[in-house]
């Protein structure tokens, strides 16, 4: 049925303008008479307003709109500026018939008859709530975004127009940068690179790569309004428009200095630590080493000295040989001696010490050392404290340092040896300190030599010239002596080494303790009964020779219980030389035991190099290996004094 009708009304064009209207229901479309009643509807008015046609046709349309605007008379007023400009257009509320509202777009034509007369309007409303809501919505993310960007004091965020010239700027950027938006808004983005960089080119180069590729990522240093420069991590996004057109650049800035800096001084520090680590590793391999080796040196030393002894007519070139081996052995216990030193196990000494009177002795054997080639100058300042250290070992350190010197000075130079007073020395514990210095003039080092100087067997000086154990020596024992050794050099100019060591804390205090009162006994010859206690069965056979030789009467322990049960058996035992390092009980310990009873027996302590913790043997005299025959002697001599009151050891 409905299909004949339209069928029908299609014939006339006022009937196909109404299936026109009533197809819609997009819009509502109706009419109004002069006065604002309904006079018709349409399917879209009846969707958007809830209202039949039967309803609606003949009420007034002011019931479309609000209370407020009622009140107002917008509804007369919308017809009167209809009637007058010829159109009224507007957006609003609007209620619907359920009292819900929705807003609108309004359009009202007046409708004159061929005589321009009014004869009602023509209504057109179209809902918008929708739309309206999504552009709220739109805004308020907008608006967010922006007051974000805005905030962010972190980045520089900012935009660039195609060519670079700067159109945004934030917090941060002001922050970092420190241009406020007036003063930079339309400069170009160069001017945050430097100089340098601009003249090469580099902001055009970023900005195109940004074009090209869409996004250009670098770190480099940037400068501020102010002039001073930041390391900075820059990224640069290319934006389009909808239509793929450039329409402008994205950039974030961070200031990474801070971190660029923390990350480098981490790296530093863990290279120290490894390098600290390495040369730990060494110090014990070679601290280890030098041990046995020292436990051999002594007893082919000790044999080859019996040896000669005892082929006192040996045939002259039997003598040379002899000789020659000894000389090696002696050679070989210096180097294990300076490797012990590198290790930190050399039994240090620890007197105070004129730095100014050292040197001054020195000078003849310096001089003679190092040729004519080289000149010898030492600077000190009139006030110098005494400082803490071995005397012996402190003289091998000038001279090893000297010999370096000369070493780097083939065709002769100056060495200059000085001295200054140092407080709060970076690395060391606070405190006072003097630093002694022995600079060249020499070929210097490199980077890569300099980093390495200080590692035992480290040299530059080929195959049986150097032995790469003058500079670990010297390390090692500043080390032990609670200071440091820092080498300075600059390749082609010369090389410092500085030691800095530990100013004597009361230098009137401590006057060595070791020496005279003993020596002066060592000619009187006394036949004596000795016990050696040594686990290194070479050790005690030498030792025992040795002593055997010097007229006593040696009985020979392997083990600390071995000497305690000696000692009960054998009442008229005079004295004990005993090793320190031994797996059962140590030198040190089988002394407490012995002491706890006879509080005066006297005890020599043999130790290669320093095994004692502290307080650990004190008072006890020592007797360093490797030893000879004469040491030996000495040692018995100050241990025991003959026909004089027993030397208090405590
Ligand atoms: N004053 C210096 N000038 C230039 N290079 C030096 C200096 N001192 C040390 N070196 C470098 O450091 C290396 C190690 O020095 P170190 O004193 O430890 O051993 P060495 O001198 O080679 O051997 P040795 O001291 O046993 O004769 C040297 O081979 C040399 O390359
Ligand atoms: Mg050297």
């Amino acid at each position: 049925m409905e299909h004949t009708e339209r069928f029908k009304a299609s014939k006339s064009s006022e009937g196909r303008y109404r299936m026109l209207v009533d197809a819609i229901t997009d819009y509502a479309i109706y009419m109004l008479d002069p006065d604002g009643i309904v006079t018709s509807w349409n399917p879209g008015a009846r969707r958007f307003k809830g209202y039949d046609e039967s309803e609606i046709i003949g009420e007034n349309f002011s019931r479309f709109y609000t209370e407020e605007d009622r009140k107002a008379g917008l509804p007369q007023r919308a017809l009167k500026t209809a009637e007058r400009e010829g159109k009224f257009e507007q957006e609003g509320w609007r209620v619907r018939k359920d009292g819900t509202q929705f807003w609108a777009y309004v359009v009202i034509d007046p409708i004159r008859d061929s005589a321009g007369k009014l004869v009602g309007y023509a209504k057109i409303t179209r809902d918008l709530t929708e739309r309206r809501k999504a552009e709220a919505a739109l805004r308020e993310s907008e608006e967010q975004f922006r007051l974000l960007v805005q905030g962010v004091t972190d980045y520089a965020i900012y935009m660039l127009n195609s060519e670079g010239y700067v159109s945004s700027w934030n917090l941060g950027a002001e922050r970092i940068k420190g241009y406020t938006p007036e003063e930079i808004i339309g400069q170009h983005f160069s001017r945050f690179y430097t100089e340098e960089d601009r003249q090469a080119g580099l902001p055009q180069k970023a900005l195109e790569t940004a074009s090209r590729e869409g996004r250009y990522e670098r770190e480099g240093w940037r400068v501020r309004k102010d002039g001073t420069t930041f390391f900075a991590s820059v990224i640069i996004d290319a934006i389009y428009n909808p239509d793929g057109s450039l329409l402008g650049l994205a950039k974030i800035t961070r200031d990474i200095t801070e971190q660029t800096k923390a990350a480098r001084a981490l790296e530093a520090t863990r290279e120290a630590l490894l390098q600290a680590q390495k040369m730990e590793a060494i110090g014990h391999l070679t601290g280890g080493i030098a041990h046995d080796f020292n436990n051999l040196l002594m007893a082919v030393q000790g044999s080859l000295e019996l040896l000669q002894r005892r082929l006192p007519d040996a045939d002259p070139k039997v003598a040379q040989l002899l000789d020659n081996a000894r000389q090696g052995a002696q050679r070989g216990a210096a180097l294990t001696q300076r490797m012990l030193a590198f290790a930190r196990r050399q039994e240090l000494k620890l007197v105070p010490l004129d730095v100014r009177d050292v040197v001054q002795r020195m000078t003849n054997l310096l001089q003679s050392s190092l040729g004519p080639s080289i000149r010898i100058d030492a600077h000190f300042p009139v006030n110098l404290p005494k400082i803490n250290a071995d005397s012996n070992q402190f003289e091998l350190a000038l001279l090893n340092l000297a010999i370096n010197g000369r070493d780097a000075m083939p065709k002769g130079g100056s060495i200059v040896i000085a001295a200054a007073e140092r407080t709060d020395v970076p690395g060391l514990k606070a405190g006072h300190y003097l630093c002694v210095s022995v600079t060249d003039t020499g070929t210097g080092m490199d980077e890569e030599t300099l980093k390495r100087a200080t590692e035992p067997f480290f040299t530059t000086k080929g195959v049986g010239k150097g032995t790469g154990l003058g500079l670990p020596m010297v390390h090692g024992m500043t080390e032990q002596s609670g200071g440091k050794l820092v080498l300075k050099s600059t390749p082609g100019q010369g090389t410092s080494a500085e030691l800095y060591l530990p100013v004597a804390p009361d230098e009137t205090a401590s006057v060595a303790k070791e020496g005279a009162p003993g020596a002066s006994h060592t000619g009187k010859k006394r036949q004596l009964s000795i016990l050696t206690v040594d686990d290194d069965p070479l050790v005690a056979l030498n030792t025992s020779a040795l002593l055997e030789e010097l007229g006593h009467t040696v009985y020979s322990a392997p083990s600390a219980m071995h000497a305690l049960e000696i000692l009960r058996r054998e009442k008229t035992i005079d004295l004990l030389i005993t090793d320190q390092l031994m797996p059962d009980m140590t030198g040190s310990e089988l002394a407490t035991r012995i002491r706890a009873e006879k509080a005066q027996f006297p005890i020599i302590l043999a130790t290669g190099y320093a095994e004692l913790a502290p307080g650990e043997g004190e008072g006890l005299p020592r007797l360093a290996k490797p030893f000879s025959q004469r040491e030996l002697a000495e040692a018995i001599a100050r241990a025991v004094i003959p026909d004089a009151p027993r030397r208090t050891i405590a």
